[in-house]
């Protein structure tokens, strides 16, 4: 099983850019354009929020159209970015969106990893939290089902990764609270997760855990120092995660195209011939 995650679109309504600089439509459309290329296919796209800058109609419309005809199916959580009732309005016609009368949170059990997507948005903040009413559903759905391997994905991560203005915003409130329950659950795979527009990896309640990088503009990266936060053109990209023999693993695909493919054409020197 394939499943490409994609994540911060940050989609504006039609000839806007972000930030005034970054265009967001332009390089999300690419990023699915390189999605839709690939071989073999992804099963499903998983989306961890972002989808829109500003959580306009306008927005959800286009990213409904840019969606549209992928063949696969699309599961998405809201970010900070993002308003729940816009998105919620312009996909009223999807399950998982609509599942939960408050929040944007539902279980997929239709393959061969069980996905949970969680909602960890605070209307009007920036940062990040799972309630008790939130951190219940995750431990009933985990529960619900402990041998069916399961990943998690939701939009803020649930720890530091030392850029401070981003730590500043991230899940703030819940976060001990989902590594206990994390822990009890052995056959949670994987944790992924958004909002930094950067590649990051650690361990989390005893998880491998990921941020992934955004598919448009990515955060500047400077540690431990107190700059403001700022975005720079590093290479947009998204994750590709393979499941395959109980294990799974991840790569980053880059939306551009660079130099090569070369082939391998070995020095007569080389010592492994
Ligand atoms: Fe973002
Ligand atoms: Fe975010």
């Amino acid at each position: 099983m394939l499943i490409a995650q994609l994540t911060d679109l940050h989609l504006r309504p039609p000839g806007l850019p972000a930030y005034r600089v970054s265009e967001t439509n332009m390089m999300t459309a690419r990023a699915i354009d390189k999605l839709r290329k690939l071989t073999p296919r992804p099963d499903v796209v998983v989306i961890t929020g972002d989808m829109t800058d500003c959580g306009l109609p306008e927005e959800y419309a286009l990213l409904r159209s840019l969606i549209a005809d992928l063949p696969m199916p699309v599961y998405m959580v809201p970010g900070n970015h993002d308003r729940r009732d816009h998105l919620k309005r312009a996909f009223a016609d999807w399950p998982t969106i609509v599942a939960d009368p408050d929040f944007v949170q539902f279980v997929v059990d239709d393959h061969a990893v069980r996905l949970i997507g969680l909602d960890t948005v605070v209307e009007k903040s920036s940062h990040g939290a799972l309630c008790t009413r939130r951190l219940a559903f995750l431990s009933d759905a985990l529960a619900a089902a402990p041998n069916r391997p399961t990943i998690v994905f939701m939009h803020h991560p649930p720890f530091d990764c030392g850029i401070r203005h981003m730590d500043a915003i991230r899940l703030l409130d819940g976060s001990d609270e989902l590594a206990a329950i994390l822990k009890r659950h052995p056959q949670v795979l994987a944790l992924w997760c958004g909002h930094n527009h950067r590649q990051v990896e650690t361990m989390f309640g005893g998880v491998p855990t990921n941020i992934s990088p955004g598919v448009a503009h990515q955060v500047a990266f400077h540690l431990d120092d107190d700059r403001d936060g700022s975005l720079v053109f590093e290479p947009p990209a998204f994750r590709l995660h393979r499941y395959a023999g109980g294990a799974l693993v991840s790569h980053t695909v880059y939306v551009e195209d660079y130099a090569g493919p070369f082939p391998f054409v070995l020095d007569p020197s080389y010592p492994g011939r």
